[in-house]
């Protein structure tokens, strides 16, 4: 439940030796962010506890720690607490904390204490110097403490704390001693937000209606001429509102409780404007509101909305927007997330314009996803705070802090000389065992992966969380309190899990030699040389992959592929440049454009057989790819490879090459295929509904679970088809599936779509662009892209097709955080998070759709079987 749990325990579970703050999954929630942050264990270190005074040198705050009895057993403030006092114990978390839970105990110090403290109060502050009161949900300050000297009482944080620093005031009603022990619980903030700004929430009236209060309750800055600033509150207090905002949750104060909410006509311009300021400059890639759509109240999404960026405090707003429209919904009522993507802009504070799409608009949460550029990643300030658990004097009656400090500062430089000798050994180690195996494996083609620098800089937490509850049986849920986690300690880096598996540890043992990507040399690599799979069904593709020139990844295929099939000539027309008529631009990307074109006589040029669509007597349309005039003669090259490829290629459920123009060196190249005249299948279905009595009766565009299934059938065989070629697509996905004039699906990758769904690809600092939602964990953690990871991708892409593409694998997590489960799923300890059961699914597909996300290849059905049984399910 939302309120005050309280609970007594003997003892807490003890806190693992981690040295980083879990991260929080976006939009933070209270049940799933309970990490002990390191009174007990050591990680806050006794230089960051403070007090406003102390008993005894024996009761100083370094003895504050939960189930510790070092010194006199606990921090106790100086002399009898009075009423009236204000005595505190203050904590430095050294970053920003998500806080949720406070579990506190008195002086038991083995048997022999006899003083706690039965209620206290909190303050925080997020910049060390403006503190603020806490208060719970009713406007109440005081929390219920210990009744003994020895049990836990743990409390939870509703709403919970966005702080850095945080002071426990314990309280009294009458003269008494007072002593206390404490640890909290949370995890890191990531989103770095310290402050939003917005004009104050509404009350919205109606007849028939409740009187619904959207104002921002729990909202913790100014509230100065009906403008909110300086603070956060609802929309960061990880509470999503309900689709009926009228009705009201066990746990709501009052309808519309978690929501802020504006009226159009109050506010003049037609949108709300907001401001977020964060902690340092960041690189954004999304935004993510969570917002209501009760349309039959007035209630809609915004329509769209426009931000601009200050990159620092001090520097003026930047001149160009980031804008963005939203499909807008009046036939799905539902609460929903919507993603804003905020092209990696760099900022540290943003001003959004919402613009109103109707009468009222309503936001429960806003949370933003950014990354950090290299140089921030290497900067020491960045790193979380090194917590060495502390040396406990066990029997030391008077410690000296002053002592400890100097004791700890040696240990700690001792510590980073022994690290670094023993780094450059394993350096100077791997250089030379590298030298050794590169001499083995024989200028095998080689590269070693930009995805692995990402997994090697993002996974050092070892946990994360989701909100939403994992998908049974994989995962269990457990009660709330048991959700005090224990943090694996154990960090597997990708290195170590090379070793672990040798089937896949060739190919980067032969990557990690070539230190950077080389051109591919079809000539000098042979599956045989480079892979010794244990799982021979399956192509793998290490060896080489082609960048589609576009920005996609093209298919990437075995050089023994590539090597026949770019040694032959093309084996498609040239058509004259001329005859293409330029209609629209359908689509672009990094290095070039796709447009509709009408292509004069094409049915006569490519002759009988050809497969065109009827033509009615009209013009021939086909979507032309051209390459743009300046690409570089590495794109050009990787251009012509792709269209040799591509003209290999012929099944009913594979886009179509029709022609080339490559010949008149001076013009762009272009790549002439059938156009689809219904899009991507992504934008299909996001703009269609379940079918329903309904829908049916307002002709609202529908597709029913059997068109689904079909969908399902043939994705499968188009990939059916480019497996028994040996092919790997490797961007697999909806986006990726284009639908004909007849719904038929042909799968493709232009490349296109990376500026259409920008935020659906993670960018390694500028470099290479992955989906990494839809990747398997072998793909991201050792780049190795097979069968088997489109297999993978296929299991997103029917959750995506089964979630009427409403919604983005994994919506909840950061791309940072999609990383590190995929490290849960090498691992494989139950912690992984797997995309939950769309409603509308099957549970016979669904159960394949798991079978696609198997840790082990083996494991993972064959193209071949799904679609067997997506055929049997259709029928
Ligand atoms: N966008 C990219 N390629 C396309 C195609 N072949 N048809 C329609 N839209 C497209």
């Amino acid at each position: 439940s939302l309120f005050c749990h309280s609970l007594l325990f003997t003892s807490l579970p003890t806190a693992p030796k981690t040295f980083t703050f879990s991260p929080c999954p976006p939009s933070t929630s209270s049940a799933h962010c309970r990490y002990p942050l390191g009174m007990e264990d050591g990680r806050i270190k006794n230089d960051d506890i403070t007090a406003s005074s102390q008993w005894y040198e024996t009761t100083g705050p370094q003895y504050a720690r939960l189930n510790h009895e070092e010194g006199d057993g606990a921090w106790c403030p100086a002399g009898q607490l009075q009423p009236s006092d204000v005595q505190y114990l203050q904590l430095d978390l050294r970053q920003l904390i998500f806080l949720t839970v406070v579990a506190t105990q008195g002086r038991y110090a083995r048997n022999s204490g006899n003083e706690f403290a039965r209620k206290y109060r909190l303050e925080y502050s997020r910049d060390g110097h403006h503190w603020i009161s806490w208060r719970n949900r009713f406007g109440s300050e005081i929390l219920m403490a210990n009744i003994n000297t020895y049990d836990s009482v743990v409390r939870d944080l509703h709403p919970p704390i966005i702080t850095q620093f945080l002071r426990l005031i314990p309280v009294t009603d009458a003269v008494h001693t007072v002593c206390m022990r404490v640890e909290l619980f949370g995890c890191a903030w990531q989103d770095g937000l310290t402050a939003y700004s917005s004009p104050e929430g509404q009350t919205m009236m109606a007849p028939g209606y409740p009187i619904t209060s959207l104002n921002d309750s729990t909202y913790d800055g100014a509230l100065e001429r009906r403008k909110l600033s300086g603070g956060l509150g609802q929309l960061t207090d990880g509470v999503i509102g309900q689709d009926d905002l009228v009705q009201r949750r066990q746990d709501q104060l009052w309808p519309g409780y978690d929501y802020v909410g504006w009226r159009n006509d109050s506010l003049g311009p037609g949108y709300v404007e907001m401001e977020f300021q964060f902690d340092r400059q960041r690189n954004f890639t999304s935004m993510k509101v969570h917002s209501n759509n009760m349309f039959s109240r007035g209630v809609k999404i915004f329509a769209s909305v426009s931000c601009v960026f200050k990159l620092h405090l001090i520097s003026e707003w930047e001149a160009e927007p980031v804008e963005f429209h939203t499909v807008l919904d009046d036939r799905n009522p539902s609460a929903r997330y919507v993603t804003v993507p905020l092209k990696h802009r760099s900022a540290t504070a943003l001003r959004c314009r919402f613009y109103f799409a109707d009468t009222w608009m309503m936001f429960s949460e806003i949370s933003f996803q950014s990354g950090m550029n290299l140089e921030q990643l290497a900067s020491p300030s960045h790193w979380p705070p090194v917590l060495t658990p502390p040396s406990y004097e066990l029997n030391s009656k008077v410690p000296q802090t002053t002592q400890k400090t100097g004791k700890s500062h040696t240990s700690i430089l001792i510590g980073c000389l022994v690290t670094i000798i023993l780094l450059l050994v394993v350096i100077i180690f791997l250089i030379l065992w590298c030298r050794y195996v590169c001499k083995v494996l024989e200028k095998a083609p080689r590269r070693i992966l930009e995805e692995e620098v990402t997994v090697r800089l993002s996974s050092s937490s070892d946990t994360i969380i989701l909100q939403t509850p994992p998908v049974p049986p994989r995962v269990s849920l457990d009660p709330p309190y048991e959700r005090i986690f224990l943090l694996d300690p154990q960090y597997q880096d990708p290195a170590a899990l090379r070793n672990k598996l040798p089937e896949l540890s060739q190919s980067a043992e032969a990557s990690a030699c070539s230190g950077g990507y080389a051109e591919p040399d079809v000539t000098l690599c042979t599956p045989h040389q480079c892979f010794q799979s244990s799982v021979p069904h399956y192509a793998e593709t290490d060896i080489i992959s082609l960048q589609g020139v576009t920005g996609s990844n093209m298919y990437a295929v075995p050089a023994l592929t590539v090597d026949s099939l770019t040694r032959k000539e093309i084996s498609v027309a040239e058509f004259p440049r001329e005859r293409l008529l330029f209609r629209e631009k359908l689509g672009e990307g990094q290095f070039g454009e796709v447009h509709l074109c009408e292509a004069e006589g094409l049915a006569e040029f490519l002759g009988e057989g050809a497969l065109l669509p009827e033509q009615d007597g009209r013009p021939v349309l086909v979507a032309v790819k051209q390459l743009r005039a300046d690409a570089t003669s590495n794109a050009r090259n990787d251009f012509l490879k792709e269209i040799k490829i591509m003209s290999r290629l012929n099944n009913p459920n594979i886009i179509q090459l029709l022609c080339v123009c490559v010949c008149v060196s001076s013009d762009p190249l272009c790549m002439v295929t059938e156009y689809m005249e219904n899009g991507d299948l992504n934008m299909f279905l996001s703009q269609r509904e379940i079918e329903s009595t309904l829908t049916h009766a307002n002709n609202i565009p529908s597709v029913s679970i059997a068109d689904m299934l079909h969908m399902s059938v043939q994705i499968s065989s188009g990939m059916k088809y480019l497996a028994s070629l040996n092919f790997v697509h490797r961007d697999l996905a909806t986006r990726n599936c284009l639908l004909d004039r007849h719904l038929t699906i042909k799968i493709s990758d232009f490349g296109m779509s990376r500026n259409l769904y920008s935020s659906d690809y993670y960018r390694i600092q500028g470099r290479a662009v992955l989906p990494i939602r839809w990747m398997a964990w072998e793909s991201i953690l050792l780049g190795k892209f097979t069968t088997a990871s489109d297999v993978w991708a296929f299991g997103v892409t029917l959750w995506e097709i089964f979630t009427l593409s409403k919604e983005q694998p994994y919506s909840l997590l950061s791309d940072e955080q999609v990383i590190e489960n995929t490290g849960e799923f090498f691992r494989n300890q139950g912690r992984q998070i797997f995309l939950s059961a769309p409603p509308l699914c099957p549970s016979s597909l669904f159960e394949l759709m798991m079978r696609c996300w198997s840790r082990d290849i083996a494991d993972r059905p064959t193209f071949h079987r799904l679609n067997k049984e997506s055929n049997i399910m259709d029928r």
